[in-house]
């Protein structure tokens, strides 16, 4: 029997992150988006909160709430700020890959620090300049030594990499392929590491976004997660769930956008009446609200398979695959329906429309959705 009505805990966290949003992240999210501002001291604050682990035990000091309780506070913070939302999507999949695959003393040690505000956040560090979407072919080295392990490579596109106090690493232990690749947790200021200049981008642009590199970057023995040669399947596992924190994300901005389309077409007129009373302004809007539910009901879906730790793969690919087109096709009507305005800065619809862009693209391209998706229906 699966229920969609959330449970008064859910609510709990939901009410807790649209009143956290709304007062702290919504009115700077424009600055933010125009001076590349990171959110240090809203990430503290939303680790204060439990929202850096919503679904990470109180044990390690998470919210110790569930999945569905995530879609809804993660859709919450993107309705105000997406950039803002993208680190705190990124640091729950990262403290939730550790609490399943680390050792007690991982758990204890690291998840702690990464949800509680110690470390800011945390990086997921898996795509390399030569590979994003294949990251099975992945060329980062990890060499075992008696000191430890030693990392050469050079990762891209790491959100946060520059201010996540911990980072999951995925390096090259074994042979070539996805079953010689192993999970190593780094702890930023590790020498060896470096960091190269965030890149400048279209949206998300309070998120940073930037290189990292491995030069001889020594780290103690324990500091792989779990057992050697299965850092592809935990990668893939911890990208199930992100993949329910980004459709979450989509939605919280498709949602923004609608809200933004509906006000404006209510004061703007046309031929002396509101363009909302135009049939094709509504059927615009009609589009959005149902994309919107739809897209809900997709994400909670997956939710919901993964609270009852069941399979959730095909289902948290179709809800980020859905969501994050809808969320641009609806950026895209709002942003119409706004005329020129939409197209200058003084209008949220033009922001939100930049920040839609990379769903598709970021923990997964919506060809690689497809493709896990037509791998399991034709497998069926
Ligand atoms: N859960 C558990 N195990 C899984 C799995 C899953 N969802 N998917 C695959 N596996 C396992 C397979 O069972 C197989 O295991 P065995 O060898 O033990 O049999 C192994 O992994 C290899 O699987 P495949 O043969 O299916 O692997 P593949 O090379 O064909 O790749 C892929 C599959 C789906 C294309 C995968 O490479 C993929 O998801 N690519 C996209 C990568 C991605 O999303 N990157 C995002 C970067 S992170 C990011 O964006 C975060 C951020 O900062 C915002």
């Amino acid at each position: 029997m699966v229920s969609f009505q959330p449970t008064e805990e859910q609510e709990l966290v939901q009410q807790t992150a649209r009143n956290f949003a709304l007062r702290e992240l919504l009115p700077r999210a424009a600055e933010r988006d125009k001076t590349e501002a990171f959110p240090l001291e809203e990430l503290k604050k939303l680790a204060e909160l439990g929202l850096m682990g919503v679904a990470v035990p109180e044990a390690y000091g998470g919210a110790g709430s569930d999945p569905v309780a995530y879609v809804l506070a993660i859709s919450e913070l993107a309705r105000c700020c997406a950039s803002t939302t993208v680190a705190v999507a990124v640091t729950n999949m990262a403290a939730e890959l550790v609490c399943r695959f680390g050792s007690e003393a991982q758990r204890q040690h690291y998840v702690p620090k990464m949800v509680g505000g110690e470390a800011i956040c945390a990086a997921f560090a898996l795509s390399e300049p030569q590979c994003g979407s294949d990251a099975a072919s992945l060329a980062t080295t990890a060499t075992k030594t008696a000191d430890g392990w030693v990392l050469n490579g050079a990762k891209q596109w790491i959100t946060s990499g520059d201010h996540a106090g911990v980072i999951i690493v995925w390096a090259r232990t074994g042979e070539i392929g996805s079953s010689g690749l192993s999970t190593f947790i780094v702890e930023a200021g590790t020498p060896g590491l470096s960091i190269g200049k965030p890149e400048e981008k279209m949206g998300l642009r309070g998120s940073s976004t930037v290189a990292l590199t491995f030069e001889d970057c020594l780290l103690p023995e324990d500091a792989m997660l779990g057992d050697p040669g299965r850092g592809f399947q935990q990668a893939m596992v911890a990208l199930d769930g992100g993949r329910i924190g980004i459709a979450s994300q989509a939605l919280g901005i498709a949602r923004a956008a609608l809200d933004e389309a509906i006000s404006y077409a209510k004061e703007r007129k046309t031929f002396g009446r509101p363009i909302a009373d135009r049939q094709a302004i509504q059927w615009m809007i009609a589009n959005a609200g149902t994309q919107i539910d739809a897209a809900l009901l997709l994400t909670l879906r997956a939710a919901l398979l993964k609270a009852q730790q069941q399979p959730f793969t095909r289902e948290a690919a179709m809800a980020k695959l859905f969501a994050s087109e809808a969320a641009n096709r609806i950026c895209y009507d709002a942003l119409q329906i706004h005329g020129g305005y939409g197209y200058t800065k003084d209008f949220v619809v033009e922001r939100l429309y930049r920040d839609a862009r990379v769903t598709t693209i970021y923990e997964g391209t919506s060809e690689i959705q497809r493709l896990v998706i037509g791998r399991s229906v034709v497998g069926q």
